[in-house]
């Protein structure tokens, strides 16, 4: 007869596995409880804006979220043993957020108006020209130098049956950053078991542009360990976007097969990356837009690391993805655990229309107008094995 799970058969149940795998039975323990969320004070603004961190705690992973940026600074993920670990980059405390995140690496942010580049800051729409802050070589880059990752953003905290979330709003005023419309805006994190889920919302008073995605910086065996060049990528595009040497779309659609470009099998991220291929060249390593294949909400990528056993998932509805190997790290930079960053110890996997869209007609269009309301989702899904 099979046996009903009580919570004390769970806790027996849990024990032996703990036995098998060397996990203490605590860990299996927590198993049977609800999500939680909580907050505390990471930091204060030079205007007295109170920046607030939440925690949100399954029984699989734990996400730390700051209100500045919508900024993931945390999150610590299961090995195939159960140990967690940071595996996203970022910083100890908010000042360093503040002084070094942006023009810098924006790690984990939100980013908007336009995530990634758009050439010259400058577009079209409807027939009337608009000229953004260029910040990026000759490009407008994330946004601009006061992009959706500098603002503090309203939070509202949320249970679920079996989930936590946190929802973040923000409304950007019609020209700020030179983009047209009162633009609201918001973001919810939603933390599930070994899934987090970011759902993007945003509408508009005057027809505008919109690319909104999270900036975060993963090394699936923990921040600060390293490079993650042994990481294996899997990437479900057969194209990608070229770009040209200031890493704007060229506006071709090029297949990846017989490139470096070619990740539709699991391939470690380095064994490629130092070929004389010119779009490699131009990136110093990967920084380019893959053209997802399939459409509606479908697997996008799977990162495994073969030491720690941690692998992540993660799934989008955008027709694009821009993979980005970590190329401009430099040394500089000293993170969360207070190690030095340098190139190729994370890489960010950014779900996104495509770069400079509103230049390229035959890309998929990233207009929004009065009476819309854009939409999109992204799920990160952690596991081992
Ligand atoms: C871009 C990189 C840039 C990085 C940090 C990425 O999304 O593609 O070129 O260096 O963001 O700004």
């Amino acid at each position: 007869m099979p046996l009903r799970p009580t919570k004390s058969r769970l806790i027996g149940m849990a024990a032996l596995a703990a036995l098998v795998t060397g996990v203490l039975p605590a860990a299996n323990v927590q198993a049977a409880s609800k999500p939680t969320i909580s907050k505390d004070l990471f930091g204060t603004l030079s205007d007295g804006t109170k920046v607030w961190r939440y925690t949100l705690s399954s029984n699989a992973i734990s996400v730390k979220i700051i209100t500045y940026g919508g900024i993931v600074q945390r999150v610590d993920a299961p090995d195939r043993h159960g140990h967690r670990t940071n595996v996203v980059l970022g910083f100890p405390k908010l000042d360093d957020y503040v002084a070094k995140n942006n023009p810098g690496p924006y790690f984990g942010a939100l980013i908007g108006r336009y995530a990634n580049r758009i050439a010259k800051g400058t577009f079209t729409l409807d027939g009337k020209t608009y000229h953004l802050p260029i910040n990026n070589g000759q490009n407008s880059l994330h946004g601009g130098p006061k992009g959706f990752d500098t603002k503090v953003w309203t939070a509202t905290p949320g249970t679920g049956k079996d989930s936590v979330s946190l929802r973040l709003d923000y409304t950007s005023p019609d020209g700020e950053m030179n983009y047209p419309g009162t633009l609201k805006a918001s973001a919810t994190y939603t933390l599930s078991g070994h899934n987090l889920r970011i759902d993007y919302r945003a509408t508009t008073d005057k027809a505008t542009i919109v690319n909104l995605t999270n900036h975060s910086y993963f090394n699936l065996a923990g921040e600060g360990s390293g490079g993650i060049y042994d990481h294996r990528l899997m990437l479900n595009a057969s194209r990608y976007t070229p770009v040209d040497s200031t890493l704007i779309p060229t506006g071709k659609l090029d297949p990846v097969a017989g490139t470096p470009m070619d990740f539709t099998k699991p391939t470690p991220i380095g064994a490629r990356i130092r070929n004389n291929f010119q779009q490699l060249a131009y990136g110093q390593g990967y920084d380019h837009n893959w053209v997802l294949g399939g459409s509606g909400f479908r697997l996008a990528a799977e990162v495994s690391e073969p030491t720690s056993g941690r692998v992540l998932k993660l799934y989008t509805d955008q027709p694009g993805i821009q993979f980005y190997s970590g190329n401009f790290l430099d040394g500089t930079l000293y993170g969360t655990s207070g190690r030095q960053y340098r190139q190729g110890d994370g890489f960010a996997l950014e779900t996104q229309h495509f770069p400079d869209s509103p230049n390229h007609a035959n890309f998929p269009s990233a207009v929004l107008r009065p009476g819309q309301t854009y939409r999109t989702a992204t799920v990160w899904s952690f596991s081992a094995n």
